[in-house]
This record gives structure tokens, C-alpha cells and sequence, in this order.
């Protein structure tokens, strides 16, 4: 059996996590022949209820789950970790502007980059959930100078599932046969779904939709799942959001498919004009643990203007929280 590698998860309480945590601690993450420590961290507030969860997780016997930490500490729950996901985050309060919840946010990343700067495995992978990600992403991954800027990622990667079975459904094919889908900018309501290079079954996913049905209704729908799930459900997305979680990190480390590609949030380069340092969703190629940005892509006027909107909202985001970068 090989060494546990240790999994920080925040947030430990939350919806999200109660169908994260099991998975991960069932081997769906790394597979079974690896065995997990879980790090998990909350508020002093929600210990009691972490610890509900815990009982849980004892309860199901995982065979390869070697031990649980729980703690309201960031430098106890990053200590040594290979890999965190960063789900707790404050949300949206009655009366709050959007620049509070900004800034409260911006507060909580900044501790926990610190914190795994100092204590964290040097190589860690780090994916931020909590929302605003993108932005949470930046402010974490600023206060982490020891760490590689690389290491750090933000989750658009529902965004990507959802348009994934978007198409599927609307091409009557399987999932399987839909690829090369991309998640540009922020995970917001900005975020531009494209699929000018999406692939269904063989064709080109633009000879079999309707522009027409493109540019309004595929767009909007998926830019507003989130908020039609909540309304229906009463609830936000937890299971969907903890599976993008936990496929995200999984194709990080196992690598994407051949012709295919995947949507990541990741500093900028400048690929496609997009202002360097920038956490922004980019389609992405993984080998060996490294991603890379898909060159090359030809971007027409509708999406060089999708993409400069979702861009201005991340630069933003960016200047109201500039004191803590
Ligand atoms: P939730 O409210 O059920 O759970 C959040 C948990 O985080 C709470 O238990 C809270 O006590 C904890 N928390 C707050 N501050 C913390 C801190 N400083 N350290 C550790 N834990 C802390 O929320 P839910 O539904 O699990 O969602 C979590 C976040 O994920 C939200 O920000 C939500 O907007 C975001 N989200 C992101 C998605 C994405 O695609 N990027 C999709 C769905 C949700």
C-alpha cells in the first residue's frame, strides 16, 4: 500500500463537502489503491456540526481512509498537503453589496494562502470552489509567494459539465460522444460558454445547433444553471458542484483525453489578449500534472466580445480587493 497523501478540504460542513467528502474518502479521487488523510477545516462555529460528519465517515469503514484532522486552524488543516480544495466561503448576506462580500471573502483566501504557503506540501494543488472563485483563486494564490502561481485553480469546471449535457441532449447523442466544449473567463454570470470548436460525435458542434439557439438560449441556460437549480430546488448545486470538484482534480493529476480538453481556471499568460495574472477559465490540455493553455484557437467578433465582458468583471473583481493582493 502506498504512503496517504493528505487531502485539505474547508468548507467541511457545508453542502458541498457532505457529497465531496465521502467520494474522496471512497478512493474516487485517486483510486483504490491509495490511501487518504482528510484535513478538513471549518469555523469555530460549525465544529460541532464537521464533527456530525466525521461520525459519518467512520461509520461507512473506508478502506482507504487512514485518518481524519479536524481543526478551525488553515496552518493545521494545510500542514503537508498534496492537495486542498477550498469550498467554505462566506456567502452573499441579507443587504450586502457584492464589493462586502468581495471584500469579507477576499479576508478569508488571504489567511489560507498564507497558510498554505508556510505549511503545505511545496507541490500542493490547490482547486478554490467558494465563491467569487476566480477572484478568491487570485487573492489565495498572491498571498502563497513560495508556491508556484500554477498550483493554483479555480472551478469552472460544472460550468463545462453542464454545457457538456447541454449539447448532448440537444443533439440527442450520448455524452461521451461531445468534446473540445470551453468554459472563457469567470465563474459568474460573465462566463462564456463556447462551442465554435466543440466537436458532436464527428461533426463540428456549429453544424449541428442552430446559431440562433446558440447565441440566446445554450449561453443563458448555462450561465444561469446555478441560479434555475437554486429556485427549483430551494437549495444551491452540492452533488454536481462536489463531482466537477473532484473531476477537476482528477484529470490534474491523471491528464486529459486524447483530443480532448477540459475548462480551468488558471492564472493567464496572455493567451487571447487576456491581461496576464488574471485567474481566468481557459480550455486546457494536462500531462504529467502540468496544464496548458490550447493555443491557436480562431476567436470571431461575438466571442472576442464575450470574452472581453467576462474579462472586465475579473479585472473588477480584482480592483476591489487590490489591498489584499
Ligand atoms: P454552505 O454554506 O453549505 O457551506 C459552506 C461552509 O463553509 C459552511 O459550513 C461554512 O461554515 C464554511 N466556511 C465559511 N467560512 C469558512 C472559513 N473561513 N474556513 C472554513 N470554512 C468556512 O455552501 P456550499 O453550498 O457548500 O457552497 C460552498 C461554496 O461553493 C459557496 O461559495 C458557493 O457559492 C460555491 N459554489 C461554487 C461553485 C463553482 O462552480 N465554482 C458551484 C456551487 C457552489
Amino acid at each position: 500500500m502506498k504512503t496517504p497523501v493528505q487531502i485539505a478540504v474547508t468548507g467541511a460542513a457545508g453542502q458541498i463537502t457532505y457529497a465531496l467528502l465521502f467520494r474522496l474518502a471512497a478512493g474516487d479521487f485517486l483510486g483504490p489503491d491509495q490511501p487518504v488523510v482528510l484535513r478538513l477545516l471549518e469555523v469555530p462555529a460549525a465544529m460541532d456540526s464537521m464533527q456530525g460528519v466525521v461520525m459519518e465517515l467512520e461509520d461507512c469503514a473506508f478502506p482507504l481512509l487512514r485518518g481524519v484532522v479536524t481543526t478551525s486552524d488553515p496552518r493545521v488543516a494545510f500542514e503537508n498537503a498534496d492537495y486542498a480544495f477550498l469550498v467554505g466561503a462566506k456567502p452573499r448576506g441579507e443587504g450586502m453589496e457584492r464589493k462586502d462580500l468581495l471584500e469579507v471573502n477576499a479576508q478569508i483566501f488571504s489567511v489560507q494562502g498564507k497558510a498554505l504557503n508556510d505549511v503545505a506540501h511545496p507541490d500542493v494543488k490547490v482547486l478554490v470552489v467558494g465563491n467569487p472563485a476566480n477572484t478568491n483563486a487570485l487573492i489565495a494564490q498572491r498571498n502563497a509567494p513560495r508556491l508556484d502561481p500554477s498550483n493554483f485553480s479555480a472551478m469552472t469546471r460544472l460550468d463545462h459539465n453542464r454545457s457538456v449535457s447541454l449539447l448532448a441532449s440537444h443533439c440527442s447523442v450520448p455524452v461521451t460522444d461531445i468534446r473540445r466544449v470551453i468554459i472563457w473567463g469567470n465563474h459568474s454570470s460573465t462566463q462564456y460558454p463556447d462551442i465554435h470548436h466543440a466537436i458532436v460525435g464527428g461533426d463540428r458542434a456549429t453544424s449541428r445547433v442552430d446559431r440562433q439557439w446558440y447565441e440566446t438560449l445554450f449561453i443563458e441556460t448555462v450561465q444561469q444553471r446555478g441560479s434555475a437549480i437554486i429556485k427549483i430546488r430551494g437549495k444551491s448545486s452540492a452533488a454536481s458542484a462536489a463531482n466537477a470538484a473532484l473531476e477537476h482534480m482528477r484529470t490534474w493529476v491523471a491528464g486529459t483525453a486524447d483530443g480532448d480538453w477540459v475548462s480551468m481556471v488558471i492564472p493567464s499568460d496572455g493567451s487571447y489578449g487576456i491581461e496576464p495574472g488574471l485567474m481566468f477559465s481557459y480550455p486546457v490540455t494536462i500531462e504529467d500534472g502540468r496544464h496548458r493553455i490550447v493555443q491557436g484557437l480562431d476567436i470571431d467578433d461575438f466571442s472576442r466580445r464575450m470574452l472581453a465582458a467576462t474579462e472586465a468583471e475579473l479585472k473588477s473583481e480584482r480592483d476591489a480587493v487590490a489591498a489584499l493582493l
